[in-house]
């Protein structure tokens, strides 16, 4: 059976106020979101498996969206609940280049369809891991990130601390 949510893939190490816009853009182009937390295993996280925690936690107040892991190939999480299309958020810059290599083998392998929405200008240059370096060196990054994340930070800190 098809479903008709569109899925928001992305590794979310952390979530940041550019995916929020990408996500609630989605919802209001399509209806409903399936944000997807996924793992690129050429990656090591920052947030580890806390990440979908704070996904659900940024979210949770916002209709129309659900999250879930994803385990596994992102073409066999999409078919299993019969979604077949995916949205994600282009930046400027490097980010075409990658988007089009997962877009292509997407649907190479099953079909499943990739929108691309451009990312709002006040995000266009966002990026979790330049992120992810100023918070680690003491930089105020509260302005790119829900609360919930910017606590979830403090957090790690006083446990490394
Ligand atoms: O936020 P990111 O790093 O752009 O998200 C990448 C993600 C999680 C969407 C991608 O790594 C992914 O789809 N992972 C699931 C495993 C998979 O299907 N890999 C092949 C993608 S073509």
């Amino acid at each position: 059976m098809t479903d008709a949510r569109v899925l928001c893939p992305g590794s979310f190490d952390p979530i940041t106020l550019g995916h929020m816009d990408i996500i609630v853009r989605a919802r209001d182009l399509f209806g409903s979101v399936l944000v997807g937390v996924g793992r690129n295993n050429q990656k090591k996280y920052l947030f580890g498996e806390q990440r979908i925690e704070l996904v659900r936690e940024a979210l949770a107040d916002i209709d129309g969206v659900e999250v879930e892991e994803i385990d596994g190939l992102l073409v066999d999480f999409a078919a299993a609940r019969g979604i077949t299309t995916v949205v994600k958020g282009l930046r400027f810059g490097a980010d075409f280049d990658f988007e089009l290599q997962m877009a292509h083998m997407n649907r190479g392998l099953t079909g499943l369809e990739t929108v691309l929405l451009p990312a709002s200008a006040d995000y266009l240059t966002l990026s979790s891991t330049i992120l992810r370096q100023v918070m680690q060196l003491g930089g105020d990054f509260s302005r790119y990130v829900p609360a919930n994340v910017e606590r979830a930070f403090e957090r790690l800190r006083e446990r490394s601390a």
